[in-house]
């Protein structure tokens, strides 16, 4: 029986920097707890929100079953609100040219995909069980990369990304009648370490003339994991400042 007075708890991979660390900030100091899953911990921050931390590199199939099974025995019988797969990766070049078919290897298409995209399958799998008892809410973060051909993304990342916005409409369909809903968030030029200053010209084909902020990104995770969203299942927001108009 879950307890309507104590705190939700929300499960946030790569929650080490990044938007998946301001997210986890923002569910924290909402009072909920939050279970992260990365392969470097979160910084100090989190404090007693924190509730744990599962070191994982989630490219490795084995890895993201072993995190299901610690964060599972880590909620101790608690019901799971939430559960952002967040943790990403978006191989560059190294010589100034989109990574595209040609140049890109077989293990860096196997590699992405597994993290981008298989990691949300099977922690989604695995926890479904813990987010029905809690009737929570999955938020896959996408990408503005996976709806056109974007300048610096390579082609391996923009297509694990169309497939994990595929994935949010399957996920959606098949887990509304459990109480799950699924929605996801297709962020477009956000200042953290996945981008650079060669992304600084993009900033002006984006109508509101600025990149985000993490936190602007969490915010939309935050919300939509919450009751004002409670009839939304199968959407994707996007949060680009108007980016993807064009
Ligand atoms: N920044 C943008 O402009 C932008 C735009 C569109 C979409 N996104 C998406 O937003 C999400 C977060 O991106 P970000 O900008 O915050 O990137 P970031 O600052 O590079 O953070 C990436 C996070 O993913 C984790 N991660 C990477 N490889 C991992 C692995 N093998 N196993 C487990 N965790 C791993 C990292 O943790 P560890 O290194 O500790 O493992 C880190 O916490 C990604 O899915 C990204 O595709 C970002």
């Amino acid at each position: 029986m879950s307890d309507a007075a104590a705190p939700r708890v929300a499960v946030v991979t790569g929650a080490s920097r990044g938007i998946g660390l301001a997210t986890a900030l923002r569910f924290a100091r909402e009072g909920w707890l939050v279970a992260t899953a990365s392969r470097e911990p979160p910084p100090p921050g989190l404090g007693a929100a924190h509730l744990l931390h599962v070191a994982a590199d989630l490219s490795l199939p084995g890895d993201c079953a072993r995190a299901a099974e610690e964060i599972l025995a880590g909620l101790v019988g608690r019901a799971l609100g939430a559960l952002v797969n967040n943790a990403g990766m978006s191989p560059k070049s190294g010589h100034r040219e989109r990574l595209g078919l040609l140049h890109s290897t077989p293990a860096q298409w196997r590699e992405v995909f597994e993290l981008n995209f298989h990691a949300p399958v099977a922690l989604s799998r695995g926890l479904a069980p813990a987010l029905a008892a809690g009737q929570g809410a999955i938020v896959n973060v996408t990408s503005i990369a996976g709806h056109a051909v974007h300048p610096f993304a390579g082609s391996a990342y923009a297509a694990s990304k169309s497939a994990l916005s595929g994935l949010t409409r399957e996920m959606a369909a098949e887990l509304a009648p459990l109480g799950i809903r699924v929605n996801a968030v297709a962020p477009g030029e956000i200042a953290t370490g996945m981008i650079s200053r060669d992304y600084d010209p993009l900033v002006a084909r984006i109508p509101m003339r600025r990149m985000g902020s993490a936190e602007e990104v969490a915010s939309v995770v935050f919300r939509l994991c919450g009751e004002d969203f409670a009839y939304v299942t199968g959407s994707e927001v996007f949060v680009t400042g108007g980016q993807h108009l064009f």
